[in-house]
């Protein structure tokens, strides 16, 4: 069950640019339009899905990719915010969704975490994103809050996830 074994994990460099924006632009629509609407992706999109808003954090290092077969399947970026450690982003493309390859992302930044001395990873996700909020839980995961979007955006829930030495070495 845990996870698929010809997934690679790496940090992203300049050369995953193109393939880690186009994650995100094939991944948005399918998983928000319907909880969320078109015009909430198209928001999304034009904000967090373009190369310049992906070169910056791709720079900093911030950026993972997951390699099935040496094709770019999944991402994930994290960032600080208010002294805490951020999940930002986490997608795998729908067609490679519930092969271990999320899992294996969410265990390299759990891992990197611990090794760089965190204690705590924090996330939030849309309220109605059944599937993040069951694998969150089933990541160790727990719900610190509920923020209302406001504006006509979406509520969405804050969790988080205590990060311990041991994560380190698992
Ligand atoms: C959510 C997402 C990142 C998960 O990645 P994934 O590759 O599909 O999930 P995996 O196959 O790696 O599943 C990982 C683990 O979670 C478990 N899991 C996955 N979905 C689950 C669910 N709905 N309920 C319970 N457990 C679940 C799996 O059993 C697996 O357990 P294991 O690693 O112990 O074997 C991915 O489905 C995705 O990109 N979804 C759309 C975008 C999205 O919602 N991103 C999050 C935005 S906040």
């Amino acid at each position: 069950m845990s996870g698929e074994p010809d997934v690679v994990v790496r940090r992203a460099d300049g050369d995953d640019l193109v393939a880690v924006v186009d994650i995100g632009r094939r991944t948005w629509p399918v998983t928000f339009g319907p909880i969320a609407g078109e015009d909430y992706v198209a928001m999304g999109l034009a904000k967090w899905w373009t190369q310049e808003a992906t070169i910056p954090a791709i720079r900093q290092g911030r950026v993972s990719v997951a390699e099935l077969g040496g094709e770019v399947v999944g991402m994930s970026s994290v960032g600080m915010n208010d002294h805490k450690l951020w999940m930002w982003k986490l997608y795998v493309l729908p067609e490679h969704q519930g092969a271990g390859v999320g899992g294996a992302l969410m265990r390299a930044a759990v891992h990197k975490a611990a090794a760089d001395g965190y204690d705590e990873l924090w996330l939030s996700y849309l309220k109605g994103n059944d599937q993040a909020a069951a694998f969150y839980r089933h990541h160790g995961f727990t719900e610190v809050e509920e923020e209302h979007g406001g504006s006509g955006l979406p509520d969405s829930i804050v969790a988080r996830r205590p990060i311990t030495p041991e994560d380190a070495t698992a």
